[in-house]
C-alpha cells in the first residue's frame, strides 16, 4: 500500500499540478486524479466514447471568440475553419457573430448545412478547383480571396458580381516553422508585393466585369508570437493600398491581415499578446493611413488556432510501456500520427498528463508514441510522466483543438476518433468514431 492510499489527504499535495496556460481555463484534477473539464469527468468520457477521443470545451471556445471581439471592436473576426470545422462548431461561430474562412467546397458544405450567413463566409485556397469556385458562387459566399492569375481568369468567366480580395505575399518573415511560414517570397501562396505581381493582379481583376475588388489580404504564417512582424506586414499592405489608388484610381475599403496568432502548447511557450496586438495595430494603421492620406480600411483577421486550440484535449489509453535501457522509455498509446500528425509535420511539442487514478509516484522523462508503422509516429517527445505509468492508464494531451481532428487520416486503416463536446457537466457526441464499416464503404472491392 502506498503512502497516499494510507493517508488520502496526501493525494492532493503529492499529485502533480496541471501545467498552467495549456488546458481549457477552469480544468481541474480532482482527488481521484480525474481530469474535470467544464464539469465533465474525463474517465467517464473515455468509458463512454472509448479512446482515443478528442474533447472540446464549448464554453472555452465561445469565451475566446468573445475575448477577440471585445479586444478588437469594429474588426471582423473570421474564424479559420481549417483549424476544426464541424456543424456544431460552425453553428457556435455563427451564434458568436463571427465570420468564417473556408478553403474548399467541403468546408463550405459544412457551413451551408447549418445555414451559416453567406455574406460572412470568405473562401480561400491557392488552387481552388472549378467545383470549389462553383459551390462558392452558388451559395454565394460573401468574398473570395484570389490567389493567382489563373484564378482571376477562371473566376472571371464564372462570376457575375462577386466581391473579391487579392492575397498578397508582403515579404515579411513571421519567424515560425518553414512549413507554416507564408509571408516570404519563396512559397505557393499569394501575389508577391515586391515583384509588382500584387499591383498587376489589381489591374487584371479590375478588368473583369464579373469581379468586384473590395480589398487586400495577407497571412504571414502560423504560431506567430512577434507582433512586430504582423505590424510590418500591415504597414506594407497600407503602402500597397496607396499605390493602387495612385496608379489605378482604385480605393479598396477592406484589409484582411490573416491569422496565425500563437498558442501555448508547453507551459513555457510564449503566448500571443492580443491586447498588445490590438494597440500596436491600430496605432500603426492610423499612422500609415495618415501618411498616405487614406481612410483606415475596414480590418478583418482570421485566427483559427488562437480561438480553438486550447479548448481541445485528446484522451488516449496506454497500450505498452517499453524501456530501452540506456536510451529511453516509450509509452505507446492507442492513437498516434493518424489523429495528430503535427509532431511529424513540424516538430510540434505537447503537454501530457496521466489522469484517472491517484498517483504520487515521482516522474521520469518518457516519449509518448503512437501505434502506427512509422518510427516518426511520436506524439510527445521527452515529457515527464509518473514512473509507474503502465498499460491501461489514461493520458490526456493538452491544446489539441486546432489542426488535429481536421488533419486526421486513416493511416493503417485506423478509424478516426470521435469528437465530444463538454459543457455544464455533460458530454455529447459531435462526430462519431469512424468504424471498420466506414473504412470499407469506399472500397469497391473490384
Ligand atoms: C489564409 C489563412 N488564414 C488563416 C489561417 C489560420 O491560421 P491559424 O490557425 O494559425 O490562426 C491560415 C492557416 O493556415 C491561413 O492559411
Amino acid at each position: 500500500m502506498t503512502l497516499d492510499q494510507l493517508i488520502p489527504s496526501l493525494r492532493t499535495s503529492l499529485r502533480a499540478k496541471l501545467a498552467p496556460g495549456v488546458w481549457p481555463a477552469g480544468t481541474a484534477l480532482d482527488s481521484d486524479g480525474d481530469l474535470v473539464i467544464a464539469g465533465a469527468r474525463m474517465t467517464e468520457v473515455a468509458a463512454r466514447f472509448g479512446t482515443p477521443t478528442y474533447v472540446l470545451d464549448e464554453a472555452a471556445f465561445r469565451r475566446q471568440c468573445r475575448q477577440y471581439a471585445a479586444t478588437l471592436p469594429g474588426v471582423e473576426i473570421c474564424y479559420a475553419g481549417k483549424a476544426l470545422l464541424t456543424r456544431a462548431v460552425a453553428r457556435w461561430v455563427a451564434e458568436e457573430g463571427l465570420s468564417l474562412d473556408v478553403c474548399s467546397a467541403g468546408e463550405l458544405a459544412v457551413a451551408r448545412s447549418v445555414g451559416f450567413p453567406a455574406g460572412r463566409i470568405v473562401l480561400h485556397g491557392n488552387a481552388k478547383t472549378p467545383e470549389d469556385l462553383k459551390a462558392a458562387l452558388r451559395y454565394p459566399v460573401g468574398r473570395i480571396v484570389i490567389d493567382s492569375f489563373d484564378e482571376i481568369d477562371q473566376l472571371g468567366m464564372l462570376a457575375h458580381d462577386q466581391q473579391v480580395l487579392i492575397r498578397v505575399t508582403p515579404g515579411v518573415d513571421g519567424h515560425t516553422h518553414r512549413a507554416i511560414s507564408t509571408g516570404v517570397e519563396d512559397q505557393k501562396f499569394g501575389f508577391s508585393l515586391a515583384s509588382g505581381a500584387a499591383a498587376e493582379a489589381v489591374r487584371r481583376v479590375s478588368a473583369q466585369p464579373g469581379l468586384r475588388l473590395v480589398g487586400m489580404h495577407c497571412h504571414i504564417g502560423s504560431q506567430l508570437t512577434r507582433i512586430g512582424m504582423i505590424e510590418e506586414a500591415a504597414r506594407r499592405m497600407i503602402g500597397l493600398l496607396a499605390l493602387v489608388r495612385d496608379r489605378y484610381g482604385v480605393r479598396l475599403p477592406q484589409l484582411n491581415l490573416g491569422g496565425g496568432h500563437a498558442v501555448r502548447y508547453l507551459p513555457g511557450d510564449d503566448e500571443f499578446d492580443l491586447a498588445g496586438y490590438a494597440a500596436r495595430l491600430s496605432g500603426a494603421l492610423a499612422y500609415e493611413c495618415g501618411r498616405h492620406r487614406l481612410p483606415v480600411p475596414r480590418l478583418a483577421i482570421e485566427p483559427g488556432r488562437a480561438l480553438i486550440a486550447r479548448a481541445g484535449i485528446t484522451l488516449y489509453r496506454v497500450v505498452v510501456v517499453k524501456d530501452v535501457p540506456g536510451v529511453r522509455t516509450f509509452v505507446a498509446v492507442d492513437g498516434g500520427m493518424s489523429d495528430n500528425p503535427r509532431p511529424a509535420l513540424y516538430g510540434a511539442r505537447y503537454t501530457v498528463a496521466l489522469i484517472g487514478r491517484p498517483c504520487s509516484a515521482a516522474t521520469r522523462t518518457v516519449t509518448v508514441v503512437g501505434r502506427h508503422c512509422e518510427a516518426g509516429d511520436i506524439l510527445a517527445q521527452d515529457v515527464p510522466l509518473p514512473r509507474d505509468v503502465h498499460a491501461g492508464d489514461l493520458l490526456a494531451v493538452a491544446c489539441t483543438g486546432a489542426y488535429h481532428q481536421s488533419l486526421a487520416s486513416t493511416y493503417n486503416m485506423v478509424g478516426r476518433p470521435p469528437l465530444v463536446a463538454v459543457a455544464d457537466g455533460d458530454a455529447r457526441l459531435l462526430v462519431r468514431r469512424e468504424t471498420e464499416e466506414d473504412l470499407l464503404a469506399r472500397d469497391t472491392g473490384m
